[in-house]
C-alpha cells in the first residue's frame, strides 16, 4: 500500500508535512483554509494531483461551518476560498481544475437546502480523491507497457505517492513495472533547489526496495553519455493543447539531454493536467519562488547577501522533445495538438442529483 499523503479525516485535512522528509514522518491535521493555504505555499503538500485533492478538501474546510439560513454568506465564502486557494500555486492546473469542479457542483445545487449542497460538495471532493487513485493505476499500467526489462530510468522531481492520492504518475509507472517483475534501476535527479528527488523519491523508492542512485541534476547528461539509459519518466504540472509541458525546473534540460543521447522522454500525467484552454506553453503561468530557496536552502547560506536571484519553480519542455504523454487513456504520441484534443472532456449538463 502506498503511503497516504492527504486524507479527509474527522472534518480536517490530514497531510504528511513533506518539508520534514526524509528524516521525519510528520502528519498535520488542518482545520483552517488559511493553514492549508500556507501548507500549499510552503510545499508541505505538493505535486499537481495532490494539490487538486488539497483544493477540493480546502473547499470543504472553508464551508463546513455554515448553517441553513446562511446560504448567501456560504456562496460568498465559496468564491473567496476558491480565489484564495487558486492563488496559492499558479502553475499546477490540477488545483484550479479541482476548485472549479467544486464550484460547479455548488452552483448546480444552488436551489437546494445548504445541507444538500454540503453533501454534494463532500461527494465531489471524495470523487476527486478516488478518481485520482484509479487514474494513477491506469497510468501505471499504460506506462509499464513501455518499460523494457531490465531498464535504467532517469526521473526528475517527486511524482510518487507523496504527489498524488495513490502511488503516483511517473514513479507509479516504475512501481507498476517493478511489481510486474521487471528489473529496474532508477537514476534520481536531486531536483534543485528544494530536492524533491533526493528527499522524496529516494525515500519512496527505498521503501519499495527498487534499486536507485541519486545524482545532482547537472550530472544527467554525463550519465546518459556513459551508460545506457532506457528512458526518462517525468510528471507534469500543466500541459498545453499542443503538448508543451510545464514541470519542475530542470525538466527541460533533461529533455534536451535525452534528445541528444537518443533517450525516449516520457511525460506521465492525468488528463486533468492538460489545460485545454491554452494553445501552447507560452501561456502557462510560471511560479517564481523566494530567493532564499537558492541562497540559503535548508538553513545554510550558500551565496553572498544581496545577490540578484531568479528562481522559477517550473520550466516548459517543448512538445518536440517529448516522445509520448502517458495518461490514464493511454500513451499519446505526436502530433499532440491533434491527439490530445481527443481527450478533451465534453461539457456536461449541470447535475441535480441532490446527493
Ligand atoms: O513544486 P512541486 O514539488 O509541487 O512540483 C512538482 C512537480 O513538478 C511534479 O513533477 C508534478 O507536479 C507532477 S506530480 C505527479
Amino acid at each position: 500500500m502506498p503511503v497516504t499523503t492527504i486524507a479527509w479525516i474527522d472534518h480536517k485535512v490530514r497531510l504528511i508535512d513533506q518539508t520534514k522528509l526524509p528524516t521525519d514522518l510528520v502528519y498535520l491535521d488542518i482545520d483552517e483554509v488559511e493553514t492549508l493555504g500556507e501548507a500549499i505555499k510552503k510545499l508541505r503538500v505538493r505535486g499537481a494531483p495532490a494539490l487538486g485533492v488539497a483544493g477540493a478538501f480546502g473547499v470543504l474546510l472553508g464551508l463546513q461551518k455554515f448553517h441553513d439560513e446562511e446560504k448567501a454568506k456560504f456562496f460568498l465564502e465559496l468564491q473567496r476560498v476558491v480565489t484564495y486557494l487558486r492563488g496559492t500555486r499558479p502553475t499546477a492546473v490540477n488545483l484550479a481544475w479541482a476548485l472549479e469542479r467544486m464550484q460547479r457542483i455548488a452552483e448546480a445545487h444552488r436551489e437546494q437546502p445548504l445541507a444538500q449542497i454540503k453533501n454534494a460538495l463532500f461527494a465531489e471532493a471524495n470523487k476527486i480523491f478516488v478518481e485520482d487513485q484509479q487514474t494513477c493505476r491506469a497510468i501505471g499500467r499504460h506506462g509499464a507497457a513501455l518499460i523494457p526489462d531490465p531498464a535504467t530510468i532517469i526521473t526528475h522531481c517527486n511524482t510518487g505517492a507523496l504527489a498524488t492520492a495513490d502511488f503516483g504518475t511517473a514513479l507509479g509507472v516504475a512501481f507498476t513495472a517493478h511489481a510486474q517483475g521487471k528489473k529496474l534501476h532508477i537514476i534520481v535527479d536531486e531536483t534543485r533547489p528544494l530536492l524533491q528527488g533526493a528527499r522524496l523519491n529516494m525515500w519512496e523508492l527505498l521503501q519499495e526496495n527498487i534499486p536507485c542512485t541519486l545524482i545532482c541534476d547537472n550530472m544527467a547528461a554525463f550519465v546518459m553519455q556513459r551508460r545506457k539509459i532506457d528512458c526518462c519518466l517525468v510528471g507534469a504540472d500543466r500541459i498545453a493543447r499542443n503538448g508543451d509541458t510545464a514541470n519542475k525546473i530542470g525538466t527541460y534540460s533533461l529533455a534536451v539531454n535525452a534528445q541528444k543521447h537518443g533517450v525516449p522522454f516520457y511525460v506521465v500525467a492525468p488528463v486533468s493536467t492538460i489545460d485545454f484552454n491554452i494553445a501552447s506553453g507560452q501561456e502557462i503561468p510560471i511560479e517564481e519562488r523566494a530567493a532564499e530557496e537558492i541562497t540559503e536552502g535548508f538553513g545554510r547560506r550558500t551565496a553572498p547577501f544581496n545577490v540578484e536571484v531568479y528562481n522559477p519553480a517550473f520550466d516548459v519542455t517543448p512538445n518536440d522533445l517529448i516522445t509520448a504523454i502517458i495518461t490514464e487513456a493511454g500513451a499519446i504520441r505526436p502530433p499532440y495538438a491533434q491527439n490530445l484534443s481527443k481527450l478533451q472532456p465534453q461539457p456536461r449538463e449541470p447535475r441535480h442529483t441532490g446527493v
